[in-house]
């Protein structure tokens, strides 16, 4: 009896240790970073601002969440890329790049939400599982996917985003590669910019199916009900201006080198 007793805990033991994480949908990770408690918080590594990695626990799950509450905007501001004008620099930006990435289906970002946190507004991001490295990371060590053209397609996706968001911040440190050589963007608190143009259009090589039908689909306000309250009409009209910019390149291009040579399809995640 006490045998058997022993081999049920043992095996319980073993197949609860070989489980994979438990795989949460977007809609329950948003709730689980809106409501777990809050465990602990430290500075989170290699950040430029004050980004926070805090453990979340909901009393059966425990996971880690980025917690940043910058919220500053000035008329100038000077970076290491030169003066910008009309400088925002805040958490509301990731909320808002994290629901662009959900209207348009497009799981290139960790969910995001608002939650206040010692008593400061602040976006909590979900911690990205089992990240093997960011780009920087990556070409230090040479680490290279085991599908080169799969783990491109995803980087041209998104670079797409990055212009699509005027995301000016969107340096190495914040695209994570995971063990599945998913590739994800984080930290989007210098997005959303009014420029009118693309930042660098050469960086638009090739784009996602649907990612370009979801492109041609977006409207005032359907952004505006999406977007809302964490960014500015005019900033809506300006990401619209340069969703323009895009759909067009991409129309030119396949108009001059074919459809097979501009879309791809990534697989879903
Ligand atoms: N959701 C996340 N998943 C995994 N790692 C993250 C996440 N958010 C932040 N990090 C790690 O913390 C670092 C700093 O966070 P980040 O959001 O980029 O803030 P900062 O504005 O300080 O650059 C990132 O470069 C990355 O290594
Ligand atoms: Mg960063």
């Amino acid at each position: 009896m006490k045998f058997m007793f022993r081999l049920a805990v043992l095996l319980a033991a073993v197949s609860i240790y070989g489980q994979e994480p438990v795989k949460l949908t977007r809609a329950e990770q948003e709730t689980f970073l809106r409501e777990a408690k809050i465990e602990k918080m430290r500075s989170a590594r290699k950040g430029i601002t004050d980004s926070q990695q805090a453990t979340l626990f909901d009393g059966k799950l425990r996971h880690d969440a980025s917690v940043q509450s910058i919220d500053i905007a000035k008329s100038e501001f000077k970076t290491d890329k030169g003066t910008e004008l009309n400088f925002k620099d805040s958490f509301k930006f990731n909320i808002a790049a994290y629901r662009l990435d959900k209207l348009m289906d497009l799981n290139l970002m960790p969910v995001y939400i608002e939650r206040k946190i010692a008593g400061k507004t602040s976006s909590v991001g979900w911690w990205v599982d089992d990240v093997i490295g960011d780009e920087a990371d990556r070409k230090k060590k040479n680490m290279t996917p085991p599908d080169v053209d799969a783990f491109n397609e995803q980087m041209y996706c998104v670079r797409v985003l990055v212009q699509l968001t005027a995301n000016v911040d969107a340096n190495q440190g914040n695209l994570l590669t995971d063990k599945n050589w998913n590739l994800w963007i984080i930290d989007f608190t210098r997005a959303f910019r009014l420029t009118r143009t693309l930042p660098n259009p050469k960086d638009l090589v090739k784009i996602d199916r649907k990612f370009l039908k979801a492109l041609r689909e977006l409207n005032e306000p359907r952004l505006a009900e999406a977007l809302r309250p964490y960014v500015t009409n005019d900033e809506i009209k300006s990401l619209l201006k340069r969703r323009d910019l895009i759909v067009q390149h991409f129309d030119a291009d396949m108009a001059a080198k074919g459809e097979a040579a501009v879309l791809c399809n990534l697989p879903t995640r």
